[in-house]
């Protein structure tokens, strides 16, 4: 059967999420010589029209360590025939005669429907401009299940550019399937979270509130999600300018978090963690990396099983 991972919305099923948590960590413990190799004899392209560290380094780690080969166009919107005009579309249908997988990352939201609408191949979501970063919403999920403490009820804070911020969404729809949560969006005004999210956290019985600071909050959170304001999608540079600092995590503001929050970061960051942070036990953001590795491997087992 032809799985897709081109939306969030297909992982809102709290046994699948279970499912390829545990897989992950149990991709974790292993050795890498122990790697199964379920996707031996296969191609796996990944092309990349947005800039990506994490994501397509994983993917492309992740696919190897299952045993595919990897054909890969990194900046795809200057190195590819899309440059001359060429539509996304006959791009699919190109590598679809290579390729059994296709991992995009474009900045148009609904770009990844787009390719799955012609693509005789899985293709899976890699960010699709301000909208949606599955993959993403995934390990952070993971991540949270193994580092976060295992409080009822846990208080989630997601700090930044929740207009933008494609993980913060899937993020959002992810956790309030896959366990007890209570969630505290932080952004400036011209910023926050979509109706639509918080529309899903009404209909899912999930409370939240918004602020414009983190006062009066930031000692009661279990888990501070910070993010980057997403400077590409600012028509303004202005307007990007005003809101740039709003948020800056600094050693004063941790030391009336919790001991035992964690804080996360789908990375990078510009400047709204100082580096002085990256000590303190809480800071768990380079785990977060880790994670995705893993993660990425749990899911492509999963496409490519029966
Ligand atoms: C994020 C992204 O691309 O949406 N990065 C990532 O995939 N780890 C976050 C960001 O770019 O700010």
């Amino acid at each position: 059967m032809l799985k897709h991972a081109v939306s969030t919305d297909q992982f809102l099923n709290k046994s699948l999420l279970d499912k390829l948590c545990d897989r992950a960590a149990e991709f974790s413990k292993m050795p890498t010589g122990d790697y199964p190799k379920p996707l031996k004899g296969m191609t796996i392209a990944s092309i990349f029209f947005e800039p990506s560290t994490r994501t397509r380094l994983s993917f492309e780690t992740a696919i190897q360590n299952l045993g595919a080969n990897l054909i890969s166009v990194e900046n795809a919107g200057e190195y590819s025939s899309v440059k001359k005009g060429e539509s996304l579309e006959d791009t699919i249908r190109t590598i679809n005669a290579y390729a059994e997988g296709i991992v995009m990352r474009h900045p148009e939201i609904g770009s990844a429907h787009k390719a799955a609408a012609v693509s005789s191949v899985p293709i899976i979501n890699a960010g699709d401009g301000a909208g949606d970063h599955p993959t993403q919403g995934l390990l952070d999920v993971y991540t949270i299940e193994k580092f976060a403490a295992n409080s009822k009820t846990l208080t989630v804070a997601f700090v930044g550019d929740l207009l933008n911020g494609r993980t913060v969404h899937s993020l959002t729809k992810l956790l309030a399937i896959k366990r007890k949560v209570e969630f505290i969006f932080i952004a400036p005004d011209s910023l926050q979270i979509p109706k639509k999210y918080t529309d899903f956290c009404d209909y899912k019985h999930v409370k939240y509130q918004k602020f414009s600071n983190w006062e009066d909050c930031i000692t009661r959170v279990d888990v501070l999600y910070m993010t980057r304001i997403q400077k590409e999608r600012f028509k303004l540079i202005e307007d990007y300018m005003a809101v740039k600092d709003s948020f800056v995590l600094d050693t004063s503001a941790v030391k009336r978090m919790k001991k035992s929050a964690i804080i996360m970061h789908p990375l990078p960051r510009i400047n709204e963690i100082s580096v002085s942070i990256d000590k303190d036990p809480r800071a768990i953001y380079f785990e977060q990396v880790r994670s995705g590795l893993y993660m990425r491997m749990a899911l492509l087992e999963y496409l490519y099983s029966d």
